[in-house]
């Protein structure tokens, strides 16, 4: 079998911290580690003078990082990936804090990601890159003679081509990713509008639903919903209800109804507004035995929107607790603080309503895992916003616009007052779209797409 070489930003980089990586990192690690792989990019690391890539191997998985000087840092991941393209993807033009040179480093490091590749591929590799921050990572690849199957796997959404046009130095950008054999999509939408800006913006032709062809190629396009492993999550969040932290967080409780958030710090995940929707609930009905938490882990804070939505949140956050609050009561708890994966999972159990409402997200795999840590016999109620991905597949969760915050209000107090059979009812349909899927069968149904003939032996997934 083929060797599958993952490319991405972030590398889950085995230093005694697995415990950190994300539910795709891990399941990507499965499939390369019965397959033999290499997991190429950034080692998070920020140096004086750049350098050759350092190499660990584990087993039969090789990870090769790259330092990034302070100046590349900046230019490529904090200016360009996270100022312009981050901004662009989820539809959010005001934030867009372009600077031509950060554009220029994105390019280059992009370049140089595909220098010290190159002399590591073997003739027979599976070329996988992931995420906007190397959209020009197979252009570059193939300027250098690299004729290995290449997919490319977009997390976040795409917006359609008037949106997408905004951010400077895009088209390009389209052209590069459109060097990929396969490019896969979160949903249906970020298919579609993609296909509509490289006909725009690239000169692309659409030849079928899953097909574009582009200066004499075929690039094929496809959706790949990314999943978690519910059986796992569920059994997870069960067991957690013995440990500490829910049980303190429970007795702390004493009753009251736990809303749950939880979110990178992150202009797209709409925190503002949540809490502006849990405050206009408290002031229709006053005195109500709740308690909403929020967790919203750290982020990019090198970015300066970042920094203020931190600000905004901190005040939002004591002025709902000095409006609404009673001496022996204090609605909203928020900590700006990561927590583990597996904390959270109890924490989620023993919540009655799981709040997700990014402005705009690829998938969130948040939702997921909030309908995945409920209790069968009294599930909580999942309020999901209607621009996350996963609201295509989770349609019978409460699905709420967030911008309509007074819409939000009564979503929430719906949640909370909704009867045990409806809540039931809601769950199961839930439960039932993400019980059978696995990261794994996500990730090797992206690798038969992009090379049928080489997947002999791996089971067929159940992924859409
Ligand atoms: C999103 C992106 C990922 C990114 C993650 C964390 O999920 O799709 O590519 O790794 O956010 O953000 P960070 O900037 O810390 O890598």
């Amino acid at each position: 079998m083929s060797r599958i070489v993952v490319v991405s930003n972030r590398v889950p980089v085995p230093a005694g911290n697995a415990g950190q990586a994300g539910g795709l990192a891990v399941a990507l690690l499965g499939l390369m580690e019965r397959r033999g792989g290499l997991w190429f990019g950034w080692s998070g690391a920020v140096v004086e003078r750049s350098g050759q890539p350092t190499v660990t191997q584990r087993g039969a998985v090789g990870y090769a990082t790259l330092d990034l000087t302070e100046a590349e840092h900046r230019g490529y991941y904090t200016g360009y990936s996270n100022g312009v393209l981050w901004p662009m993807l989820h539809g959010l033009p005001h934030l867009i804090a372009f600077r031509r040179q950060d554009l220029d480093t994105y390019r280059r490091v992009n370049r140089r990601f595909a220098d010290c590749l190159v002399p590591m591929l073997r003739r027979d590799d599976r070329i996988w890159v992931h995420d906007y921050h190397l959209l020009s990572l197979p252009g570059a690849l193939r300027a250098r003679g690299v004729r290995n199957p290449t997919g490319f796997f977009l997390h976040v959404p795409f917006p359609a081509p008037d949106a997408a046009s905004v951010a400077p130095g895009i088209r390009a950008l389209v052209q590069d990713v459109l060097e990929a054999d396969l490019i896969g999509f979160q949903t249906a939408a970020d298919r579609d509008n993609f296909a509509s800006a490289a006909s725009g913006l690239a000169g692309a032709t659409r030849r079928a639903e899953d097909r574009l062809e582009h200066g004499g190629r075929h690039v094929r396009l496809g959706i790949f919903p990314a999943e978690i492993n519910a059986r796992e999550f569920a059994a997870t969040a069960e067991a957690q209800m013995r440990e500490e932290p829910a049980r303190l967080l429970r007795r702390s409780l004493d009753g009251q109804a736990l809303l749950l958030g939880v979110d990178r710090l992150d202009p797209t995940k709409g925190l503002p507004e949540r809490l502006e929707a849990f405050s206009r609930m408290l002031a229709r009905r006053p005195n109500q035995a709740v308690t909403f938490l929020q967790i919203a882990a750290p982020s990019r804070e090198e970015v300066v929107a970042y920094r203020r939505l931190r600000t905004e949140l901190d005040a939002s956050a004591g002025a709902i607790n000095s409006e609404h609050g009673e001496p022996h009561w204090v609605p909203l708890r928020m900590l700006a603080r990561a927590q583990r994966r597996d904390t959270v999972a109890g924490f989620m159990r023993l919540a009655r309503v799981g709040v997700v409402t990014p402005l705009r997200d690829g998938m969130n795999l948040v939702a997921k895992e909030f309908v995945a840590a409920q209790d069968p016999r009294d599930p909580g109620v999942l309020v999901l916003s209607c621009f996350a991905g996963a609201a295509a597949q989770l349609p019978s969760a409460l699905l709420v616009n967030p911008h309509d915050v007074e819409g939000m209000a009564e979503a929430l107090q719906a949640a909370l007052d909704m009867p045990l059979e409806e809540r039931r009812a809601r769950w199961q349909a839930s439960w039932a779209a993400i019980a059978e899927a696995t990261p794994e069968a996500w990730g090797e149904s992206f690798l038969r797409a992009l090379a049928p003939e080489d997947l002999a032996g791996i089971p067929a997934a159940g992924v859409a």
